[in-house]
């Protein structure tokens, strides 16, 4: 594993996306400002200053693409819980990858697949966490969000975190990738509060209510839309 110091970068995710080439597998790259930070279907995301994190993996597991890769997003969510419970919170998932606490968003996470023509080149997976903010700033993002300090009551170092999250995130990883989203399904759905509840679902500018009925071995949600099962692969719960 090697890792890539940042004060400032307009995205650790870009930073990954275009170094690709000259980037390990498993790189981590850690900024502690972000100018242009992205998030997932092109929204932006937020600078809450030095105090939060903002990294990125690269991750050139294979020279072709498989569909598991597909899952790492839920994967990281997985570890992200597993944290955050061991700071004495609970945090839910809400599909397929944010992590919220008391519906309030505290981190989100992006892939992003790197192709050339037909080649997979490699995926650079960015996860941003709310540590340390103040409620004023939080106000300033467009969907309720929280963060771990404001929920734990102290503030939170974020190299010590960055490591914790680096270190958990190996710890599984190949595993994972052996396994496939069956590895952590159970961890995934017992944090999964979206289930047997009406939802609407965004998928581009497209919008589905349903139940949700359940996740499938490959970590699609299954939406009860007026009686027939839809199976979703991609979407935003609104
Ligand atoms: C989302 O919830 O929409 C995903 C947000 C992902 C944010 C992280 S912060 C680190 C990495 N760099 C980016 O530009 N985005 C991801």
């Amino acid at each position: 594993m090697k890792e890539i110091f940042l004060e400032e970068v307009d995205s650790t995710n870009l930073y990954g996306k275009s170094n690709l080439d000259s980037l390990d597998d498993r790189t981590v790259i850690h900024a502690l400002s972000q100018t242009s930070g992205r998030g997932r279907f092109t929204r932006a995301w937020k600078n809450l200053g030095a105090g939060n994190l903002f990294l990125s993996f690269v991750l050139k597991p294979s020279n072709d693409f498989r569909s598991v890769y597909s899952n790492l997003t839920q994967y990281l969510s997985v570890v992200l819980c597993n944290i955050l419970e061991s700071y004495g919170i609970t945090p839910q998932i809400k599909w397929p990858n944010d992590v919220l606490v008391n519906n309030k968003k505290i981190a989100g996470i992006l892939s992003e697949t790197v192709m050339q023509g037909q080649l997979f080149r490699g995926l650079v997976l960015g996860i941003g966490v709310n540590l340390n903010a103040t409620f004023d700033l939080l106000g300033e993002i467009d969907k309720p969000a929280t963060a771990l300090n404001l929920e734990i009551g102290r503030n939170v170092d974020v190299f010590e975190f960055k490591n914790y999250l680096v270190s958990e995130f190996f710890a599984e990883y190949d595993k994972f990738l052996e396994t496939g989203f069956e590895y952590i399904k159970s961890k995934y759905i017992s944090r999964a509060d979206f289930l047997d509840k009406e939802i609407c679902v965004q998928i581009f500018d497209k919008k589905s209510k349903g139940i949700a009925r359940s996740i499938t071995d490959n970590g699609e949600l299954v939406l009860d839309s007026k009686g027939k099962n839809v199976v979703l692969t991609i979407g935003d719960i609104l």
